[in-house]
């Protein structure tokens, strides 16, 4: 996708319109009328070329020398300061969504972001037996993510390994102090150690300038193992053999694979507590069931229906990989990161959030393409959101009944094997619910597919809560993924 298609387009007008006016002059004049008007074409071209690209890139003044030991962000700052500043914004919060609380010993916040299990209770059925049915908020800005990591009741309450840390906090110095210089080891060391240990020993911050930019050049980089060998076997997946992403990718891919290392489903692999992304078998929520099963994998067991459940997580990368913005090449940094005006030069706004948040942002990057207003583009989303959130309640109440059917069949002398075959149900409609709603967007980063994941929530439901009744649904038609009864892996 190409934001500036005008100049290409003045540059051919400007080259060829003095030609063809000049035929009868004789052969001389007119060659060297197109040799002058050539020449002035290119030195036009290089100089719209080269002013664009010194606009580009911000002015830098080297104030500091940047390298691997420079973590603090106020110190890149001191060379990027409009980037910095805009950093720093991730602390704001608009006064709408935030919940005020009473301060306790254990947890200072005086507020944080809203709950999403008070206003949902269906998630806290979903989640019974699992530490999510305790505490579980919309995300916030950069800033907060260390410290809302620390203070979760899912945190102070629940014990957790040190692999939590991968996302919440800058990784470079943590992995090497643990490592004592060998990167590799540390973060072996960090996945399995426990959090509160980690968090004694090191100091933890939230993502930095450091994790996103290789110190000297400023380019994009990856600092993620999970991240590395998760798009590897993706890639692999696809027919691509032996992917290095630090070599292979583009540019282009890179403004989403930096967010990639975090935004993504994950799980904590064997006693190792290794984190990994479930993309063996590809991106979609069908791929990940298909690998959890593979490879035995289960999050908790339900304490209402003893179903071997699985907890999905932020699948925002793996859903934005289903939609049309990704086949165009549309990435998180060109909705989340737009380009800012300052004077001469285009900054890239590094205040990550909503790109709804304003007419401004939704100015500075959904209307770099489409063509139309600010209004129309909101109410575009809005229409998105309202029918996912249908789409949504439908298979939500579909999920809870299947819940409440098997625990009542547990008490009424139902064959175990009927119970069994609605478990292993409940285990696949719940963990694409659960995907459903773990994703960030609402609908948005792949509408289509959000809506069509949804059915499937809706469709193994009901097949579960049939199972209950002794109705052979093995025969009916119906997508892929529930022709063929589910099972629960040993
Ligand atoms: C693969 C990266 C990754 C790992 C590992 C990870 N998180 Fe997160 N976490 C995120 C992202 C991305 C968000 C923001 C999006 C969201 O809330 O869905 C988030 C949000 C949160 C939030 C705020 C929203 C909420 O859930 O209440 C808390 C608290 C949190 N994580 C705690 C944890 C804990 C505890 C662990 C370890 C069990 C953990 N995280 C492991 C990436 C990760
Ligand atoms: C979560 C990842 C992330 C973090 C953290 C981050 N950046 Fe960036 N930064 C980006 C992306 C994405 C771009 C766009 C790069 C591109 O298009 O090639 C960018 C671009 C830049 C550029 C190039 C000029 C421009 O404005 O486009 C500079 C300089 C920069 N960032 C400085 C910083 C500084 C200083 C910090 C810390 C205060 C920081 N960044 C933190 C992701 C990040
Ligand atoms: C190191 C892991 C990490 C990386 C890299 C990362 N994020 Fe996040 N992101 C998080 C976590 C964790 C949260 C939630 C923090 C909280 O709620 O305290 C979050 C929150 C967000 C939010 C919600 C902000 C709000 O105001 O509600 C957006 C949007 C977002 N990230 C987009 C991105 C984009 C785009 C990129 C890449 C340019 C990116 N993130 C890179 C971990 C990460
Ligand atoms: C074409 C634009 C576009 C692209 C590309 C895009 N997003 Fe989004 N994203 C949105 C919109 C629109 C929303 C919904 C925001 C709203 O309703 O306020 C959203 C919501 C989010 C949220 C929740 C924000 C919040 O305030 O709670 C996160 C996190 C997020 N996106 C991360 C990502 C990541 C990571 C990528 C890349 C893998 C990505 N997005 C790609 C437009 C985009
Ligand atoms: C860099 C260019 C670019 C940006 C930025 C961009 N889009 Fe798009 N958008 C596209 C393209 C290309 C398509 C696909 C058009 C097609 O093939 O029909 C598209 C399609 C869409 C669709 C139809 C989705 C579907 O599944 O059919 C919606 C809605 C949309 N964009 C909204 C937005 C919003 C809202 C933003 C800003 C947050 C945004 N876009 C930012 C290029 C962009």
């Amino acid at each position: 996708m190409s934001n500036e298609p005008t100049e290409q387009t003045t540059g051919k007008t400007a080259g060829e319109t003095p030609v063809a006016g000049r035929r009868r002059i004789g052969l001389p004049i007119a060659v060297l009328a197109v040799c002058t008007v050539a020449a002035i074409a290119i030195t036009w071209l290089l100089t719209t070329i080269f002013t664009h690209k010194q606009e580009y890139k911000s002015p830098f003044t080297e104030v500091v020398t940047i390298d691997e030991t420079v973590v603090d962000p106020a110190v890149w700052g001191r060379n990027f300061p409009l980037q910095y500043e805009s950093y720093k914004l991730t602390a704001e919060m608009p006064e709408s969504e935030k919940a005020y609380r009473t301060p306790t010993e254990a947890d200072p916040r005086t507020f944080t972001a809203k709950s999403k299990i008070e206003a949902d209770p269906r998630l806290v059925t979903m989640w019974q037996g699992y530490a999510f049915s305790v505490d579980y908020r919309e995300p916030r800005g950069h800033e907060w993510m260390t410290l809302d990591q620390q203070l979760t009741r899912r945190m102070l309450e629940f014990k957790q390994p040190g692999a939590c840390a991968n996302c919440h906090v800058s990784l470079p110095a943590v992995v090497r102090q643990l490592g004592n210089g060998d990167e590799a080891a540390g973060w072996a060391a960090m996945n399995k150690m426990p959090y509160k240990e980690l968090d004694a020993q090191t100091e933890l911050h939230p993502v930095a300038c450091i994790d996103c930019h290789e110190p000297t050049t400023m380019k994009l980089r990856i600092t993620r193992p999970a991240f590395i060998e998760g798009i590897k076997e993706y890639k692999a997946s696809q027919g691509i053999k032996d992917y290095d992403v630090t070599k292979d990718a583009t540019t282009q891919e890179m403004r989403a694979f930096v967010c990639a290392q975090c935004h993504v489903e994950y799980y904590f692999k064997g006693d190792e507590k290794t984190l990994t992304f479930p993309w063996d078998k590809g991106l979609t929520v069908n791929n990940a069931i298909e690998y959890y099963d593979e490879v035995g994998f289960t999050d908790f067991t339900h304490k209402l229906t003893g179903a071997k459940a699985l907890k999905a997580q932020h699948p925002d990368f793996e859903t934005w990989n289903q939609g049309v913005h990704a086949r165009a090449g549309v990435t998180c940094a060109d909705c989340h990161m737009a380009y800012k005006r300052d004077g001469a030069s285009k900054v890239t706004d590094h205040q990550i959030a909503s790109p709804m948040r304003s007419d401004e942002t939704v100015n500075a990057t959904c209307l770099t393409c489409h063509h139309t207003t600010e209004a129309e583009m909101k109410g575009r989303v809005e229409q998105i959101h309202t029918r996912y959130d249908e789409a949504k309640d439908i298979s939500f109440n579909a999920l809870d009944m299947l819940i409440r059917d098997i625990e009542a069949a547990q008490a009424n002398g139902t064959p175990d094997a009927q119970l069994d075959a609605a478990r292993a149900y409940q285990r696949n409609a719940q963990y694409i619910m659960d995907y459903s709603v773990s994703e960030n967007s609402r609908g948005f980063h792949a509408p289509g597919y959000s809506i069509s994941i949804l059915n499937q929530v809706t469709d193994l439901s009901r097949r579960g809560q049939l199972v209950l009744r002794g109705v052979d649904v093995t025969n009916t038609p119906g997508p892929v993924s529930s022709a063929t009864p589910p099972t629960t892996p040993a």
